[in-house]
């Protein structure tokens, strides 16, 4: 029987997870780690998550799906059955996660599975093909729809993504960017 957590808004803890959204459904066999925050309509399906986790809302995690910890999703993240995410990962809004290449209705689903890796990035509405691993480090571009392994420290972009820079050249840009913020 799922549990309804629902919030009105104010803060509800659980002892170790806390949810602050309404319309929340977790699964009893859904393990949460202390520190993690739920937003609103959130479905957690029987899934791992660790701590120190923000689980944004409209965000749908299914079946055996694990998380590591200190991870952010953001908004309208679908992460179905098959996917693993390490430690540290950044999922920006509406990235979608697919388990089954050669999905039919009604037929029998065949789960090729995702592993997402330590300190990894996904940009927004990127989708993530079955079977394939983004490396450790990795940045995947908004939009990007990756349909092969991606390289640790690489960055990723385009239809089908392909390489177009490195992990150390996109944290050089956050900096310089960062120091032009500071002193506008
Ligand atoms: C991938 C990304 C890091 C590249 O940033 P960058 O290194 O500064 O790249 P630039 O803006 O200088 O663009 C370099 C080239 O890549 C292309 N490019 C940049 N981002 C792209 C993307 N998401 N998809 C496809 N091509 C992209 C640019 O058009 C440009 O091509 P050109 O040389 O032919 O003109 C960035 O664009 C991105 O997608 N960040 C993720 C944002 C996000 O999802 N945030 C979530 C929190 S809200």
């Amino acid at each position: 029987m799922p549990i309804h957590a629902s919030g009105e808004g104010l803060v509800v803890p659980s002892g170790k997870y806390v949810v602050k959204g309404k319309n929340v459904l977790i699964t009893p066999d859904t393990e949460i780690g202390d520190g993690t925050v739920i937003w609103h309509n959130v479905n957690l399906w029987g899934c791992r998550i660790g701590r120190n986790c923000i689980i944004s809302s409209y965000v749908e995690i299914g079946r055996g799906v694990e998380i590591g910890d200190n991870c952010k999703i953001e908004a309208f993240v679908y992460i179905p059955p098959g996917v693993k995410i390490e430690d540290d990962v950044f999922i920006g809004p509406r990235a979608t996660f697919t388990n089954d290449k050669y999905p039919i209705a009604g037929s029998e689903w065949v789960i090729s599975p995702i592993l997402v890796k330590h300190g990894a990035v996904i940009g927004a509405g990127a989708v993530i093909l079955p079977g394939v691993t983004v490396g450790e480090g990795a940045i995947v571009a908004a939009g990007a729809v990756v349909t092969k392994d991606v390289p640790d420290r690489t960055v990723v972009a385009g239809v089908p993504a392909r390489p177009i820079g490195t992990r150390e050249e996109y944290e050089r840009k956050k900096a310089e960017l960062l120091r032009r913020a500071k002193t506008w």
